[in-house]
């Protein structure tokens, strides 16, 4: 590799006789075992908490993300005895909120409380520091019914508490009449719905449907700019996706006097997970609130879930644990609760 060390270089490298720092091309050729060992430290994570219930990305699906133009990502890796024993990410959107680092970090189970997670830390905050971001965020994750070990190592490290959010799961297939009976009224709406390819027609209103998602979910204490989105992005955004082996379902709704699109929701299954849906984003315009829309829409689209990818057995979703109303129309159609997370905030200065 020729060039200059990057300029955060003076984080990596030996932190001790056994404790080494260094970064990870995930989309070098050269360096694809490796790429899939630090994939594998994260999933360990994973099915330490959650068993087979975990959410894993799988590489072609955080290949493309690196590959994307809207966000710049560092991945380092620690190696203790040889062995890669940590994974960090550390993404820096490029559109939008240009303070803001959100760092991904995973210790594997059996090599804890040996100083790993704070030396990977310290290389990533050191990182998103020099690249002048100065708000980090970072997430923790824990099942019901257990505690969470990794909000000391938040708190150690400066993070505070900025949002709580209820993981939870609606089985599939989900009583076909109900659904439908949930979709269907006779008003100035339309859904509409598609599997995998999203209409061109469609890009413009879809894309001030998402900047809105970005500003209107609950976001508590999250120090979140406005996204900026647009046709060409969003259509970036799905190429993206399919590429990497996602398949997505999404119903939106259209208000029939004015013939825009005023609502949507989203659920994508990964390759590595084809019996998991992962529901994304809903959103119904301000002024289109009040008519049942995101109930409709989503009860819609499980049954379109239910028709397109008969392989998915159970839909997985995130909530704000603030966010009622969201949380009230996903009781309706069935979900249950079955973990937690927690997003961590810290303001840094400019420089170190
Ligand atoms: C959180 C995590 C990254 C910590 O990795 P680690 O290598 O074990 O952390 P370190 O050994 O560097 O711990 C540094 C300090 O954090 C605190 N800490 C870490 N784990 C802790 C635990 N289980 N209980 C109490 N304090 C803990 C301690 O103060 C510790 O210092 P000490 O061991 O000298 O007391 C790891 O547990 C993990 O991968 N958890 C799941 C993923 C996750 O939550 N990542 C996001 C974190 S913001």
């Amino acid at each position: 590799m020729g060039g200059p060390p990057p300029y955060w270089a003076d984080r990596l490298g030996p932190v001790s006789e056994d404790l080494d720092i260094r970064p990870i091309d995930l989309l070098d050729p050269d360096q694809q075992d490796v790429a899939r060992e630090w994939v594998g430290v994260h999933g360990s994570v994973q099915r330490e908490l959650f068993g087979d219930h975990g959410s894993e990305w799988t590489l072609d699906e955080i290949r493309g993300f690196y590959a994307s133009p809207t966000s710049r990502r560092v991945a380092l890796g620690a190696w203790a005895g040889g062995r890669l024993v940590g994974a960090l990410e550390v993404r820096m959107p490029l559109a939008d909120n240009l303070d803001l680092a959100l760092v991904w970090l995973s210790v594997h189970p059996d090599h804890r409380r040996h100083g790993v997670g704070d030396a990977l830390l310290r290389a990533g905050e050191s990182a998103a520091t020099r690249h002048g971001r100065s708000t980090l965020m970072g997430e923790t994750e824990w099942p019901e019914g257990r505690s969470d070990a990794s909000e000391r190592f938040a708190e150690r490290h400066g993070y505070a508490v900025a949002q709580t959010v209820l993981r939870s799961f609606m089985p599939l297939p989900a009583d076909r009449d109900a659904l439908a009976a949930l979709a269907a009224a006779d008003d100035d709406y339309a859904v509409e719905t598609f599997v995998d390819h999203i209409p061109e027609s469609w890009l413009e209103d879809r894309a001030v449907l998402q900047q809105r998602m970005s500003t209107d979910a609950p976001l508590d204490d999250l120090a979140l700019e406005e996204e900026a989105w647009d046709a060409d992005r969003l259509r970036e955004t799905f190429a993206r996706t399919l590429e990497s082996g996602r398949r997505v379902v999404e119903s939106v709704a259209r208000h029939v006097p004015t013939g825009r699109l005023v609502a949507f929701t989203t659920i994508a299954v990964s390759a590595g997970s084809p019996d998991l849906g992962f529901q994304q984003d809903t959103l119904v315009l301000k002024e289109h609130r009040g008519h049942g829309l995101g109930l409709r829409l989503k009860a819609a689209n499980a049954l379109a879930v239910i028709e397109a990818l008969p392989a998915v057995t159970s839909v997985r979703t995130w909530n704000a644990a603030s966010n009622d109303h969201m949380l009230a129309v996903n009781r309706r159609l069935g979900y249950r609760v079955d973990g937690y997370s927690r997003e961590w905030q810290k303001k840094t200065g400019e420089s170190e």
